[in-house]
């Protein structure tokens, strides 16, 4: 079973130059995943890759069925998911292109179910490093190999969308000590950690967020951007994927450990 899984965001779709094993439906209690899970064989290692919007980018962020998603790579036996997003540059240093492993989440979206645990079992899991510590390390790894700059730790802001914001909002996330915006990592990366599934993100800016720049933020910018960063995303993303090691170490494994409510 393959133990590590992409998340293709907007611009990534599918997977160039690999070799397609099978395509499969996963059906789960929560209903269908944004589409079929492709299992593909990198370099010779075995993963799974689902595109988050769709093949056809039809599912808008606010409307993606997060726990269908990483209900589909647990049941696939995914141990570590690499999740692949854009983002807006809220940090001054950050331009279109650049790369940002972000260690840090604020959450700012409302309407999305962020748990597993919603019926009679109550579960706090421990979430002070929303990220895998492990992956981030492999990453940042990976990112020095192949020569590629990254920024090696970084807040993300998620918002809801599937607007962009308003020059106050990335005033106020800037405050708050937000380096990037995106609409897609929560819950993403809290259902990762109650499924004990080690999560990483590899953020691509592909536009400075709003007010940051005068320009009208765009869709066809953010695609652009992601077409143009491609090269760079897939060494980044080989390299991470031929490094990752078979035993896990981190707390991601164990998060449902003590996690338990007790009456
Ligand atoms: N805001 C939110 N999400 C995004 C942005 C942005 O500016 N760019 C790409 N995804």
């Amino acid at each position: 079973m393959p133990e590590i899984g992409i998340i293709g965001g907007s611009g990534v779709y599918r997977m160039p130059s690999v070799e397609l094993i099978r395509e499969e439906a996963v059906d789960t209690p929560y209903g269908a995943p944004s589409d079929t899970f492709r299992m593909l064989r990198i370099s010779g290692i075995e993963v799974v890759f689902l595109a988050r919007h769709g093949s056809g980018h039809t599912i808008p962020p606010h409307k993606i069925n997060y726990r269908a998603n990483i209900w589909g790579f647990k049941a696939l036996g995914v141990k570590r998911l690499l999740s692949m997003g854009a983002v807006g540059g809220i940090n001054p240093l950050l331009r279109p292109g650049s790369i940002v492993v972000a260690d840090q989440i604020i959450d700012m979206t409302t309407g999305r179910t962020s748990t597993f645990y919603d019926k009679d079992e109550v579960y706090h899991v421990d979430f002070s490093e929303p990220f895998c510590p492990e992956l981030r390390a492999v990453f940042t790894e990976a990112a020095g190999a192949v020569g590629l700059p990254v920024l090696t730790r970084g807040t993300y802001a998620c918002t809801n969308g599937p607007r962009f914001e308003t020059r106050a909002e990335i005033r106020y996330y800037s405050i708050a000590g937000a380096d990037v915006v995106g609409m897609t990592a929560m819950p993403e990366a809290a259902l990762a950690r109650e499924a004990e599934i080690c999560y990483g993100t590899i953020a691509t800016v592909t536009n400075s967020a709003a007010g940051i720049s005068r320009d009208k933020l765009t869709t066809t910018e953010v695609i652009e951007t992601i077409n143009e960063s491609s090269i760079n995303l897939n060494a980044l993303l080989l390299r991470t994927i031929s490094l990752i090691k078979a035993q896990r170490h981190c707390p991601c494994k164990d998060a449902l450990k003590d996690a338990k409510m007790m009456k």
